[in-house]
């Protein structure tokens, strides 16, 4: 008898089908999304050679993006649909490896000091607020020293600029959104800088150096 167990089904699962096109339509999260991924593998100074963790790769875009410039790419995500649909993009020998993790922020799976850079984007709002320093711990545990870290997102400077977005965009659902005063907090805790960027009224593009101290 097989002792194989189908992962749980997860809700990105039925967005994989179409969530390609759906970005491109969409109305408001993202908005210069195509911008936002350029600049995160620029912000990670993605160069040949370079090992690149992209956390919630989801349809493989970044991690294309970051492959594209001879970067070696471990995707890790939490939906199968999804790695489905980044597996149909991504030939056998694109550098790309997928991997499906169910927390993939909280446990990379992968040792100290062996990613040159973590990249990730639309994927850091659903960890939820009392894990995120954990997550940030996580990825910054497996970045070699001097690495980055580069992440785009929906985020807010502070608590009330969610709210403020929250009633201004019907279109805005509530998640566990960053907040940058927490996240620079955060960061500066392990002795690194975050520079920040922002690219619509709810979207910015973060990235933190410094050689970190755990
Ligand atoms: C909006 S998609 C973004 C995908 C891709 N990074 C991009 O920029 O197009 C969000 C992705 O995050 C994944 N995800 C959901 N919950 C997650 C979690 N807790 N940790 C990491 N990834 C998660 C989903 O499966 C999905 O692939």
């Amino acid at each position: 008898m097989s002792d194989h167990v189908d992962p749980p089904e997860c809700s990105f699962d039925k967005w994989a089908e179409n969530y390609d096109s759906s970005i491109a339509s969409d109305d408001g999260c993202f908005d210069r999304y195509e911008e936002v991924l350029v600049a995160v593998v620029e912000a990670a100074r993605v160069q040949p050679g370079m090992r690149v963790l992209d956390i919630g790769v989801g349809t493989a875009n970044l991690a294309l993006r970051c492959v594209a410039r001879g970067a070696h790419v471990v995707g890790l995500d939490p939906s199968a649909g999804m790695l489905a649909k980044a597996r149909e993009k991504v030939d056998r020998d694109t550098g790309i490896e997928l991997i499906q993790s169910a927390q993939p922020f909280l446990s990379t799976g992968y040792p100290d000091d062996i990613f040159d850079a973590v990249v990730s984007t639309y994927a850091f709002h659903h960890v939820e607020h009392e894990t995120k320093p954990d997550a940030v711990r996580e990825m910054a545990r497996v970045l070699k020293p001097g690495g980055v870290i580069a992440i785009g997102d929906l985020i807010f400077e502070h608590a009330q600029a969610e709210q403020e977005a929250l009633q201004k965009y019907d279109w805005l659902d509530k998640e566990p959104f960053s907040r940058l005063d927490e996240l620079r907090a955060e960061f500066s805790r392990l002795g690194m800088t975050l520079d920040c960027h922002q690219y619509t009224p709810v979207s910015w593009v973060i990235h933190a150096t410094g050689v970190r101290q755990l």
